[in-house]
Formats: C-alpha cells, structure tokens, sequence
C-alpha cells in the first residue's frame, strides 16, 4: 500500500478496520427529546456517513440522565435509546463505516440550557434543571450550582452506569466506545487537582482511580473485538492543573487496563475547551497527541483546528498521530475526505471510499481535474 497516502491507509485495532484515518470527532447536537436520538441526528450521521470517513463518534452520551450536559443531549442510560442508537450504527454500517458511540457523565458541568436557549446553567429552583454531582462540592463557575460531592456508593453507581451503557452500546451495534474524559466533565473533574479536593481513597495521589476503574471495568465486559477510545484533556491549561507529564501517566495507566486510542484533546475544566499554551491554530493540540503515543506508547488519536489534507495527511505520515479527528470541518464541509482523496493523489479509490465517491474521483481524474 506504498502508493496510497498516509491519511488513507486502513487502520485495525483489535477486530475493527478503519478503513482511512478520519474520525468524525464526538459533537454534542443538542437535539435529543428525553435521551433519544430523533431525525435530525439520521439527517446529521447520514451525511457523514455518505462521506467516506474512516470512522465516526456520535457525540458525549449520558450513562445517567443527571449525566447529561443539557436536556437536549443523547442518553443511553435506558434501553428506551436502543431503537434510535441502533438506526445512528445502522447508517454507519450501510456505508460498511465502524461506528463508536462516547459514553459521558457531565458532572458538575450538568444542568445547562442548550446553545439555542442561552448555553447557562440553569439557575437553583429551575424545573428545567437538576442537581449535578462532582468529585468536590466546588462550582465550575460562579453562575453554577454548588454540585453535591459523590460518596463511595455513589462512585460505584457511576461506574455501574458506564458498564451498563457500554453494554447498550454492544446491544445497539456499535464497533467501539470512547470514554469521555475531558472538557471538565466527571471523569476529568476526578483526574484534576483543581476540581478534585477529596482526602479519601479516590483523590490525592489516586485521582486517576476512577478513569481506571471504568476503563477497567468496560474493558472486562466487551468483547475483546471492540476497540476502546479515552478522550483526555491532556492539559487543564491553568495553573496548579493536569500537565501532559500528567496526562502520559494516565494514558500509561489507561493503556494497562486495556484502553486502545488516546483521543487528545484539552481544557475544560476550569475554562474553556481546546486550551494549549499557544492560541488555536491549525494543529495546535498535535504535539500533545504526539507525546502521549511516543511515552505512552499507545495509539492516539489528534483533534483541534485540522482543516486540511495537507496536514491530516502529515500528522499521520510523520507518525505524530494514528488517527486525525476532525469535528467543524467536517461539519462545515462534510466532503472533507472526498476533497484529501483528490488533493493528496489517493489512486484506486475504490479501496478505502464508499463506492459513489470513488467513482466520482476517478471521473474527476479522467476528466483532468483531480487536483
Ligand atoms: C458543536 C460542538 C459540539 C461538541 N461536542 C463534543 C462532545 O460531545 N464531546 C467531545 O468530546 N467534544 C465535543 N466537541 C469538541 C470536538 O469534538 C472537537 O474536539 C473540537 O471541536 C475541536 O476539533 P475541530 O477543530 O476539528 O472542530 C464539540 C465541538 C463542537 C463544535
């Protein structure tokens, strides 16, 4: 497979084959009714779907329904979700596409309205909102409720909801999982020091216990086929938070128990997401991406600012990433992958493009236009 360009060159990790190196990066949709997908997420999936990706990730879905970040977020903590999740794989599919599904717990960043209602978090007393719960009693921000500090049996519930989730997730079809832990959310909020101030046996020196324990536990009850996925914050991007020296402890740790991708992305716990010690610019988080698989030693997977084919294909040609994940590109122009094929010289198609697409570059081709 000399002749095909890094970007279009499959990738197996454990029994799935990614059949070129863009992931459809994980996207909050904000267009779920009580959990459940509705048309707009077959709309949304299908067009990606048609647009030979190498693989896709719907976006954070709440193992919980206080997990959720909003009221209109996916949930898959029921088995009410089984029927939309199982037609969102399905689409996938029909285009031969593995397909994941990130599996989340907002913690104390619960509780907000939609971007299309203001994105704040519902004040105290709002029927719309509910109590969100967190590592720490400490608020993400001042506008935030003061979320009510997790208990031992409460851990455990979570942890609980994340296998059962997973266990939908194989029940609906899907080819893998991501973890969510980023963006501030539960799982990052017990990693941080900055959100995590418990004295007991899951903070201090084991802040990392509870991402284990969940990688731990899914990695024992899916099948050995299914890849898994941990999206980290790889920096907090403040002071006093998580490093990338940090970050490569973890994903050392996470590598142990069976985790598979390092999805890099960052921020979010006490700020926005996407933070880096310089300003967003194409690429910008790469190098965290490319010191996880380098001292970890496991796959990863890079995200932030990936316009182009050009760079996509460099990330991966110069082995700084196993995976590029490309989220408002794709959105913004879901022929992204049709475009890399043409631009980076992709010869023989038919390959690794769904066959409408590779039939359109060949007669791009033959008619001199590839490039
Ligand atoms: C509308 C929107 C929703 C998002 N929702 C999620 C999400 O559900 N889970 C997640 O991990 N990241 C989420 N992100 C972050 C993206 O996955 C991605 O990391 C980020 O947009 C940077 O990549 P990009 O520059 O290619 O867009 C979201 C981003 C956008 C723009």
């Amino acid at each position: 497979m000399t002749d095909v360009p890094a970007l279009f060159r499959p990738l197996t990790i454990r029994g799935v084959t990614f059949g070129n190196r863009v992931i459809l990066s994980p996207m909050c949709q904000y267009r779920a009714i009580d959990g459940a997908a509705t048309r707009w997420h077959r709309s949304h999936h299908g067009r990606i779907a048609l647009a030979g990706v190498g693989g896709a990730l719907l976006e954070a879905t709440a193992v919980v329904p206080e997990g959720r970040i909003t009221p209109g977020c996916l949930g898959i903590w029921s088995d009410d979700h089984l029927p939309g999740l199982t037609e969102l794989a399905a689409i996938y599919h029909d285009e031969g596409i593995p397909v994941g599904i990130q599996l989340a717990h907002a913690g104390r960043k619960a509780s907000s309205a939609t971007p299309f209602e203001g994105a704040q978090p519902f004040a105290a007393g709002d029927a719309r909102g509910w109590t969100s719960v967190a590592p720490s009693a400490i608020p993400f921000g001042p506008n935030w409720q003061v979320p009510t500090e997790l208990d031992a049996a409460g851990i455990a519930a979570v942890i609980d909801a994340f296998s059962a989730a997973g266990q939908r997730a194989v029940a609906a079809g899907f080819d893998f999982v991501e973890i969510h832990g980023a963006h501030g959310y539960l799982i990052n909020s017990f990693v941080s020091p900055i959100s995590n101030r418990r004295g007991d046996s899951w903070g201090g020196d084991n802040r990392f216990r509870f991402a284990v324990a969940i990688a731990e536990r899914l990695r024992a009850e899916l099948p050995d086929t299914m890849p898994i996925f941990y999206r980290v914050s790889a920096v907090d991007g403040v002071e006093g938070g998580i490093t990338i020296e940090d970050t490569v402890a973890l994903a050392a740790a996470l590598k142990a128990s069976g985790i598979d991708v390092i999805d890099c992305s960052s921020g979010g716990v006490s700020g926005p997401s996407g933070v880096a010690a310089t300003p967003p610019a194409p690429g910008y988080l790469v190098p965290n991406a490319e010191r996880v698989r380098r001292e970890a030693g496991i796959a990863s997977m890079a995200v932030g600012l990936i316009m182009t084919a050009e760079l996509a294909d460099a990330i991966i040609a110069d082995w700084r990433a196993d995976l590029v994940a490309i989220g408002r590109e794709l959105l913004a122009d879901s022929s992204f992958v049709h475009r890399a094929a043409l631009t980076l010289g992709l010869s023989n198609p038919h390959r690794v493009l769904p066959e409408g697409l590779s039939f359109y570059i060949e007669r791009r081709r033959y008619e001199g236009m590839a490039r």
